[in-house]
């Protein structure tokens, strides 16, 4: 067989020109389900389409994030090219028409990378561009009853050198086949445009009917709006409508008829425009609070079922994201429908990037290679014709990563002409000379800040300078979620809050690709880069998700929502005032009821509702609180901690979530000022840094004795307290390892932090205190730490005060940071359950925690967990006043902070956490690891973008920590 065509440059032959999907009644036929396959001319057997033959037993997944897995040696590809082939005869419906003139088309909707197609053994042509549709024409062709469909897939092509995302590498028909009859003549594509004018509130449609096989005889009515059977080229001007957002996504059911068909539409009116370089929709300025998606599912990769891209959506609109860029292909058009439907503002990129050839300092790129040209713009072409018709829709993206060149520029140039209401996007571009956005992947907090206030440094050509600064702004990737993390995202969302110019971001991504694996023992667990065997390949650095492969929220996730929620709460405690603010772009709050609850040390004392007047987006209202305060107290000289916890929550059922589905929260502290590490409720504001303060915090030396008899210690449990060490490494998280040459962990490796001995200098006892004075410091260094435990006990209470501080010039440290200050015991493992009064109840870090919140909580060990699809740390509760570590019985240890302290409970060490490339490979070691810190390094986003601010930051220094212990008892029956 010759398959020339797989190295042509070209996008393919044969294939119809591509067209609007569209829901018509003319009759179609889904060919979905087994079909005969075959690799490499192997035993014949069978395959589900959609699907990737290797999740089925057929060659193996690959992963590479930059690098191309075969030379680059454009458009060649290795003779060792897996090729599948397909075949499957269907029956045709009795009723189907076929003969002279009947004509029918053969779509299918992904096959990657490379296929060619035959019907009853007759070629119809063969295509590239594996995430775009591709319909042939078949008519004339098809027999009544039996017919066979034979495709020939190539995982390798021309095409594969546009397709080089950071994915698996993953073959074969992904997506739907369908036949679809075509009456003649059909009403094959339409284009919508439906605008609004917020000045008025009037709508305008029209809508292009003409083009290739178009009857002139087509005819629209929308009846909610008064259109019966009208010329669909209008314009017509509507009175009042209601526009389409992303809060409110409200549509207006159409039809469109022929004599020989119907396709039902959905309408949103809405208008984009961009006023002096703000992005606005409807006549207001939006803000984007995207994700990126690749299409993902753990078992089935990128042949997604619709239930899963509804959980997407669904977890998405709960989770307050309102945007999504489609990195970096069109997704499966059901997608994009329901984006439409429940309200997403969508980037949809084209299917393309070359970012390989950058390792080759873009020598050959196809971008600007005029071979490559018709290819590039067939990918615009057929990304935009497709998908033109959706509401959501709010820029078209050339592409992610593909360098720059005429073929972008041509690209662009395609767009504009076609759809001039779309803003154009592309990262690529660091000049915007081609798009009408200003993108960036990745910039840090102070590029952001200063392109907020357009003062970014200039480029090389005034002109095109003046073009980027009249624009928008949006990062259309930053915050990169992968493993623990991201840290940082509070500080950026001030900056998106702050500038007009910055109409928000995207964070990197949405999902781990993990391909779910199971151990002989049936134990599942989530392969990355490397697992099949890959000679080339990027690790874990496929999962970097805000949901783990299963969909399960990830700590960054909950950190996300409680970010960019868009209800914020304040509380003015001289003027007994609470006030909320709407920070949507269009909806007011009456969606939401309010409430309050007050809780002193945690446990509840009142609550009640708030009764807000009504918000409009962008105001604030605020009530009066007195008779609130004056009911529970808010006295500064009360010995408890009180906080008073403000809600927000939907008042009805809204399409994406159930009455009642929490929107908003905030705590503040009723008695400010006990508590010397305040913990903010509000995203834009920074979470203090620990570390500075703590160290400086005086140290109180009384111990207040239990009103109950002095508890007796049992003997194992004390001297395992008394053993605690001083502890500064942690087991480093994927942020930590960096990439390139920018990795913490290496730093904290070659200074030795990771093996510390300790020397003692002395141990003596007086007046009942035993100091022991130790040198922590690694091997073939001389650098080192001391430590100064003193301990007492009084009435059974052991008290622990902690002062250590470099050993000699602190300058010798340089800018190396520690990943953590705190200690480590050794306890039982009989010791299961955790209790604590503190942030929770999920795992904060000082950079990542403004979703955590006061109170009390109680969680196993095992829950405490987080399983990173990596090991790596995880799990820090923070600010804890006290915490109990039990046993069944309810017998164990309580620790109390003076005034709070960081904990990590663990069965495994550090070291092991460290070694363990997926979860299912920790063992527990007999011993329960329990981390009690004064601080931690931040997390940062370096494991592809900055690194922690510098006020998260842990750097040696002088600092002191204090602890009490005591044995938690259980009382005898008397
Ligand atoms: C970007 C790229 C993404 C992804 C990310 C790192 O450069 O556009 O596709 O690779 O980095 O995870």
């Amino acid at each position: 067989m010759s398959f020339a065509y797989v190295v042509d440059p070209g996008p393919g032959v044969g294939a119809r020109p591509p067209r609007t999907t569209a829901d018509s009644d003319a009759p179609s036929l889904s060919l979905n389900g087994l079909w005969e396959f075959r690799l490499d001319q192997g035993p014949w057997t069978e395959l589900p389409v959609p699907a990737h033959w290797q999740l089925h037993g057929h060659g193996s997944p690959a992963y590479t994030n930059v690098s191309y897995p075969f030379p680059i040696d454009p458009p060649f590809v290795p003779d060792e090219n897996p090729t599948g082939e397909y075949r499957r005869t269907f029956q045709l419906p009795a009723d189907w028409p076929v003969g002279d003139g009947a004509v029918s088309v053969l779509r299918f909707d992904g096959v990657d990378s490379c296929f060619a197609v035959r019907l009853n053994g007759t070629p119809l042509g063969h295509a590239k561009g594996s995430r775009l549709a591709h319909e042939f024409e078949v008519g004339a062709l098809l027999r009544p009853g039996a017919n066979t469909v034979e495709v020939v897939v190539h995982q390798w092509s021309s095409g594969s050198y546009l397709e080089d995302q950071d994915m698996w590498w993953l073959s074969g028909i992904f997506r739907d086949v369908t036949l679809l009859a075509r009456p003649e003549p059909a009403l094959d594509d339409f284009f919508v445009h439906a605008g609004w004018d917020h000045t008025t509130g009037s709508g305008t449609l029209a809508i292009e009917t003409a083009g290739p096989g178009v009857p002139p005889d087509v005819r629209l009515s929308v009846p909610e709006l008064g259109l019966h059977d009208v010329d669909p080229a209008g314009p017509h001007l509507i009175g009042q409508v209601e526009p389409w957002s992303a809060e409110s996504p409200r549509r207006y059911d159409a039809v469109l008829r022929t004599d020989r068909e119907t396709v039902r539409l959905r309408i949103g009116f809405r208008s984009i425009a961009v006023v002096d370089g703000v992005l606005t929709v409807n006549g207001a300025p939006i803000t984007l609070r995207g994700v990126n998606r690749h299409e993902w599912h753990p078992e089935h990769g990128r042949a997604l079922d619709h239930a899963t891209m509804l959980r997407d959506v669904l977890l998405m609109k709960r989770h307050h994201v309102n945007a999504v860029r489609t990195s970096h292909y069109p997704p499966h058009p059901a997608f994009l429908e329901l984006c439409d439907e429940y309200g997403l503002w969508v980037v949809d990129e084209c299917d393309l990037e070359t970012h390989g050839f950058e390792q080759v300092g873009w020598r050959r790129n196809p971008s600007d290679d005029p071979r490559w040209q018709e290819a590039m713009l067939d990918r615009m072409r057929r990304t935009v014709e497709r998908d033109k018709n959706h509401p959501s829709v709010l820029f078209w993206s050339l592409g992610n990563e593909a360098g720059t060149g005429r073929n972008l520029a041509a690209m662009a140039q395609w767009c504009r002409s076609r759809d001039p209401e779309r803003p154009i996007h592309y990262e690529g571009d660091r000049d915007s000379g081609y798009v009408d956005v200003y993108s960036r992947m990745y910039a840090n907090h102070a590029e952001v800040d200063a392109i907020g206030r357009r003062e970014e440094p200039p480029t090389d050509d005034p002109a095109l300078d003046a073009h980027r600064r009249s624009v928008p702004f949006v990062l259309c990737e930053y915050a990169h979620a992968m493993g623990n993390g991201p840290g940082g995202l509070s500080e950026y969302q001030r900056l998106i809050d702050m500038y007009p110019r910055v109409a928000g971001g995207f964070v990197w991504e949405w999902i781990d690709h993990g391909i779910a694996r199971t151990t002989p023992d049936g134990r599942r667990w989530y392969a990355y880069g490397g697992d099949f065997g890959e000679p080339l390949h990027d690790g874990n650095f496929i999962a970097d998700g805000l949901v783990f492969p299963d969909r399960t929220p990830s700590p960054g996730l909950i950190e996300f929502a409680k970010v960019i929620t868009p209800i914020r709460f304040d509380l003015d405690l001289t003027l007994s005032a609470i006030s909320v603010t709407n920070r949507y772009d269009f909806r007011s709050l009456d969606h939401l009821a309010f409430g309050w609850s007050l809780e002193r040390d945690g446990q509840p004392v009142a609550s009640g509702t708030l009764d807000f007047p009504e918000t409009v987006a962008g105001d604030t209202s605020t009530l009066p609180i007195e008779e609130l305060l004056a009911t529970v107290g808010g006295d500064p000289a009360d010995d408890g901690e009180l906080w008073l916890t403000v809600t927000a929550r939907l008042a009805q059922d809204q399409p994406w979530a159930d009455a009642g589905h929490e929107m908003a929260w905030a705590q503040f502290p009723l008695n400010a000022g006990r508590f010397p590490a305040p913990v903010t409720s509000q995203a834009s504001t920074s979470v203090s840094a620990p570390v500075s303060r703590s160290m400086s915090a005086p140290v109180s030396t009384s111990i207040t004795p239990m009103s109950t008899p002095a508890p007796t210690w049992p003997a194992g449990l004390r001297d395992a307290v008394t053993a605690a060490r001083l502890d500064v490494w942690r087991a480093p998280t994927d942020n930590d390892r960096g990439c390139g040459t920018r990795s913490l962990a290496l730093r904290w490796e070659q200074a030795g932090l990771h093996r510390m001995g300790h020397r003692t200098i002395d141990d003596s006892t007086e007046s009942g205190v035993r100091t022991v004075r130790t040198r922590v410091a690694p091997a073939a260094s001389d650098l080192g730490l001391l430590a100064t435990y003193r301990w007492r006990e009084t009435d059974g209470v052991l008290r622990l005060d902690l002062a250590v501080e470099p050993d000699g010039d602190p300058a010798r440290w340089g800018d190396l940071t520690l990943p953590r200050l705190g200690l480590h015991l050794a306890l039982p493992t009989s010791l299961t359950q955790v209790a604590w009064f503190g942030l929770g109840p999920g795992e904060s870090y000082r950079d990542s925690r403004a979703a955590a919140r006061i109170g009390r909580w109680s969680l196993s060990v095992t829950e405490l967990q987080t399983p990173y699809v990596r090991p790596q740390e995880n799990g820090n509760r923070s600010a804890a006043r006290w915490a109990e570590f039990t046993d069944a019985q309810g017998r164990g240890l309580r620790v109390e902070g003076l005034p709070t302290f960081d904990f990590a409970a663990r069965p495994w060490s550090d070291a092991a956490l460290a070694a363990a490339p997926h979860p299912h490979e920790l063992t527990p070691d007999g011993v329960l690891h329990l981390h009690l810190d004064l601080a931690h390094d931040g997390l940062g986003t370096a494991s592809c973008g900055p690194g922690a601010l510098p006020e998260h930051r842990l750097r040696p220094g002088k600092a002191e920590f204090s602890l009490l212990f005591r044995p938690v008892v259980v009382a005898s029956p008397s």
